[in-house]
């Protein structure tokens, strides 16, 4: 099968990252007779410097043109001024809400090959498996007002937070429907004793959840949750949440994982109806993690979770499921024979460039 994708690296370890995981889809095209047209696109910071805008419209036709797009991470030092007009970051927002990608799927999967490599317990790790449904295109990062002003008594700002009852029950939804596929357990994450938008959240969960009798929902406060995922995180199976409290719960949640370099994420405009002739709603394919401009251009960058990415654009956008694993496997293959960069290695231990791990990774894609 041929298939249009849009690679856009974006800054700082994007590029580097993103080689490896066009490099397994390259394998992949091999291995199983696929051919995958990339365009590539400027996105962020490179933009800004190049275009003026962190989002040319160029960009985003090719997003909006392709199968799938496969994304690295923006931003960087160099456009970080508070006054500046422009910022790397509305490349990738404007990407999320141009294409309508609403529903974030962040998965936690502990390598059992890794538990060293996070601060937390051994014993608290075991049996970690979860998946953190973001939702991406509403809430405090799009709501209006937004913005800063001078007044004769000193400086202001204001952010809002909005959500409607659509945009609120769509994404539970997506909870719902992979609970349904997992183990059966929602938790619903809010601000509800504090929050109106959270007290609309939690209405129209309850509501959504009639639809779904055989899916157990819990409701938990965002302090509780965020205390409760690093405390008992195996009592987790799928987490729905609002766009702020994702992103900070996401984060949190990646430690579990040793580093942020291990965890893929998917950006859909729906969750994807399995089976050949199931629907597959567009999607952009990203790290977790940002662009770490520390470590740029020094190999030490983990390609693990762009692969990975990868591999959850074959699944959701093209519908390979069979391609996926292949990635999958491979990855895994990959640690268990103890390879690392540097990110993930124990002290004293060799590692490899984000160039060798790739190429480790991409000769096991059978
Ligand atoms: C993420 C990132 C982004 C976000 C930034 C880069 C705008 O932190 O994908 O989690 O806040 O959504
Ligand atoms: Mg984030």
């Amino acid at each position: 099968m041929r298939f249009a994708i849009a690679v856009l690296p974006g800054d700082g370890i994007g590029p580097e990252v993103t080689q490896e995981a066009v490099r397994a889809l390259e394998r992949v095209g091999q291995r199983y007779g696929h051919t995958f047209d990339l365009s590539y696109a400027p996105v962020g910071g490179n933009a800004i410097d190049r275009y003026g805008t962190a989002l040319p419209e160029e960009t985003l036709q090719i997003a909006r043109g392709a199968d799938a797009v496969l994304f690295g991470a923006v931003g960087g030092p160099k456009w970080d001024d508070p006054k500046a007009t422009v910022r790397p970051e509305d490349g990738i927002l404007g990407l999320r809400r141009g294409l309508g990608l609403y529903a974030n799927l962040r998965p936690v999967k502990i390598h059992p090959n890794l538990m060293y490599a996070s601060p937390i317990k051994p014993q608290v790790l075991a049996n970690v498996d979860l998946v953190v449904v973001r939702e991406l295109t509403g809430g405090i990062y799009f709501g209006r007002p937004k913005r800063r002003w001078s007044t004769s008594r000193g400086r202001r700002g204001v952010d809002t937070m909005k959500y409607t009852e659509q945009e609120v029950r769509r994404i539970l939804r997506v909870g719902f429907e992979l609970a349904r596929r997992r183990r059966k357990h929602l938790t619903s994450v809010d601000k509800a004793n504090v929050l109106e938008t959270s007290r609309l959240w939690r209405e129209v969960a309850v509501e959504v959840a009639q639809e779904y009798p055989d899916v157990t929902l819990e409701h938990l406060l965002v302090d509780t949750a965020a205390m409760q995922l690093v405390r008992s995180p195996s009592r987790f199976d799928v987490i729905v949440t609002e766009n702020l409290f994702g992103d900070i719960l996401t984060d949190e949640a990646a430690v579990l994982a040793g580093s942020m370099g291990m965890l893929p994420s998917a950006s859909l405009a729906g969750l994807p109806v399995g089976g050949k002739a199931g629907r597959r709603p567009k999607g952009l394919y990203e790290p977790i993690h940002g662009s770490a401009p520390d470590i740029v251009g020094q190999g030490k960058a983990n390609p693990v979770a762009a692969i990975l990415s990868a591999a959850f654009l074959l699944r959701y956008s093209l519908g390979l499921e069979q391609e996926a694993q292949a990635v999958e496997q491979a990855v895994d293959a990959t640690l268990v024979q103890g390879h690392r960069t540097p990110d993930i290695a124990e002290e004293g231990r060799p590692v490899l460039s984000t160039r060798e791990m790739g190429a480790a990774i991409i000769e096991r894609i059978q």
